[in-house]
């Protein structure tokens, strides 16, 4: 008896052991795994018209059009970073984390919109901010488009007139030239996906233009075009000398089959969505993906149009874009189902991916519409990547969730508990290649046409107070402990 008891304790505590250490392993990050926050120029920065600055489209959008935004609020103050760049590098330090990702604001840089004058005032701005996160240890991870190109830009047509790819390397030059000796990683676009469909096509973002169903692919076709001239305007003028890293960054979500084995449609929407921006870049052909260039052409031609509104690419461009990025940048939130569209689609991208989304109503809510918590489809996504693209370095550059203005934030915790889980299982167990990661974001801050009612901090922001104050909330506690045993910790305590 006694010993049959004996023997169940032991196989019991082997067991526990067991399982204990399996699952301990996708809670420990890999050696030398970097852990950063991020945050945006017009979404932290304010400081609007401060020195020379010139207006970008989202000072004109708000202003022009406050009706837009849910609370008729706008980005002139936001958290004033502008001049409160130091204490938000204070709490970088003080949490613990090794990158700050920020971006910069064209309209800041180059008032004109063009390069024949650089404000000093703005670039001393990123130059302050940069030595003082270097001062700090923490690594600065600039991107140089993060959706407030200037207005005088759009005057021109904006991201409609492929002169914006010129413009585009002529700022992107200024900026390597001033800011390059010390920043080791560039991102040239920020999510081009969102604005071109946002800003060119349904028009609710700026610069509010409604565009459909051309204006967003003829958006993309030049981002994708602004980026590699960006690209190898680096490689050639001062990679040498800088030796740094460039990409991209894609916003890839999670697609599951809401009809199990539909696996057709969860490609076809996997390349409507991530392979839009990503195929032209990383595949070994190049250019659009072909079932974008399927659908489009046949979709084009039945609707009585002379030629395709995906516009083509010569082979020089194709060969100019491909393999124009030293790692994938990847924005990654939420997943939604996928299936055949059985009504008539009211947006471009169910037009011609022939697919229509939906949520499962089981998947938790957060603060955000568009936000369900689905961890799964965080893990699907990386090996999706690493098997359509031979598995290139994957740079985690948003990821997070909204909450209302609360400083209790559990749903936060457990939001990044489960999705880094997904991350590590995907490193550990399958060989995707992640280094570094990066959470959206530091501070409240202005969510575009949602105000300030979204908040995706770690960091709650005080915008009725001029002082902007910031205040931790729960999960600071819980991500100082991560970040300082590089673990992730139990989040029942923080129940
Ligand atoms: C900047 O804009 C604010 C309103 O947001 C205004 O009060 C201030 O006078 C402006 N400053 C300059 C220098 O134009
Ligand atoms: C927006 O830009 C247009 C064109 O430059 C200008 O005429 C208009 O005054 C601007 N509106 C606001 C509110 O800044
Ligand atoms: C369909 O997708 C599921 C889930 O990803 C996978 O397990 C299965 O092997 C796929 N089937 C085919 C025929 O590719
Ligand atoms: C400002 O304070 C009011 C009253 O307490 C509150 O309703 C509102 O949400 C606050 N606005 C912001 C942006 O915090
Ligand atoms: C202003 O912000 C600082 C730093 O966050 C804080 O110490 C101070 O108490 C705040 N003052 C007011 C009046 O809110």
């Amino acid at each position: 008896m006694t010993s049959t008891l004996c023997w169940s304790l032991l196989l019991y505590s082997l067991l526990i052991s067991r399982i204990f250490c399996h699952d301990d392993d996708y809670l420990t990050f890999p050696e030398g795994f970097r852990i950063g926050a991020a945050g945006a120029s017009y979404q932290i920065e304010g400081g609007w018209n401060a020195s020379d600055k010139g207006d970008s489209v989202w000072d004109n959008f708000t202003h022009r059009e406050p009706w837009r935004i849910v609370d008729n609020s706008n980005g002139d103050i936001a958290c004033d970073s502008y001049h409160k760049y130091k204490e938000d590098v204070k709490w970088l330090k003080e949490i613990g984390l090794d990158h700050y990702r920020f971006s910069l604001s064209w309209s800041r840089i180059l008032p004109t919109g063009y390069a024949d004058k650089v404000s000093e005032n703005g670039i001393r701005y990123y130059k302050n901010l940069i030595d003082e996160l270097l001062r700090n240890n923490i690594e600065p991870l600039v991107t140089l488009y993060h959706w407030d190109h200037p207005q005088v830009i759009e005057e021109q047509g904006g991201w409609m007139n492929d002169m914006i790819v010129k413009w585009f390397g002529d700022y992107a030059r200024v900026v390597f030239r001033e800011l390059g000796p010390k920043v080791k990683i560039f991102a040239t676009i920020n999510e081009p996906n969102s604005f071109c469909t946002e800003g060119y096509e349904d028009g609710c973002k700026a610069p509010g233009k409604q565009l459909a169903p051309t204006g967003g692919y003829m958006c993309g076709h030049n981002v994708l075009k602004a980026h590699a001239r960006a690209y190898h305007i680096y490689d050639r003028e001062f990679r040498k000398s800088q030796n740094g890293k460039i990409g991209i960054v894609i916003p890839c979500g999670g697609q599951i089959a809401k009809n199990p084995g539909d696996n057709a449609s969860v490609e076809t929407s996997f390349q409507f969505g991530c392979g839009w921006m990503a195929h032209p870049i990383f595949s070994k052909t190049g250019d659009y993906p072909e079932v974008m260039k399927r659908n489009i052409d046949r979709n084009s031609k039945n609707e009585g149009y002379p030629r395709s509104r995906l516009p083509k690419f010569s082979p020089n461009w194709i060969k100019y874009i491909r393999g124009t990025s030293d790692y994938f940048g990847l924005n990654h939130y939420t997943t939604f189902e996928v299936s055949r569209r059985t009504k008539k689609p009211d947006d471009v991208w169910g037009l011609d991916s022939g697919l229509e989304k939906s949520v499962d109503p089981s998947w938790p809510r957060t603060a955000s519409a568009w936000l369900r918590v689905t961890p799964f489809g965080f893990g699907d996504i990386l090996r999706q990547i690493k098997d359509e693209y031979q598995n290139p370095p994957v740079y985690i550059l948003e990821n997070g969730v909204s909450d209302s203005g609360t400083l209790n934030d559990h749903q936060r915790i457990g939001y990044f508990y489960s999705y880094l889980k997904e991350l590590i299982t995907a490193v550990k167990r399958d060989g995707c290649n992640v280094p570094l990661y990066t959470m959206w974001s530091l501070l409240d801050n202005f969510e575009w046409n949602r105000g300030y009612t979204e908040r995706f901090g770690i960091l709650h922001v005080d915008f009725n107070s001029s002082n902007r104050t910031r205040t931790p909330k729960l999960s600071v506690d819980w991500w100082k402990n991560v970040l300082r045993t590089r673990k992730l910790q139990p989040v029942t305590e923080y129940w």
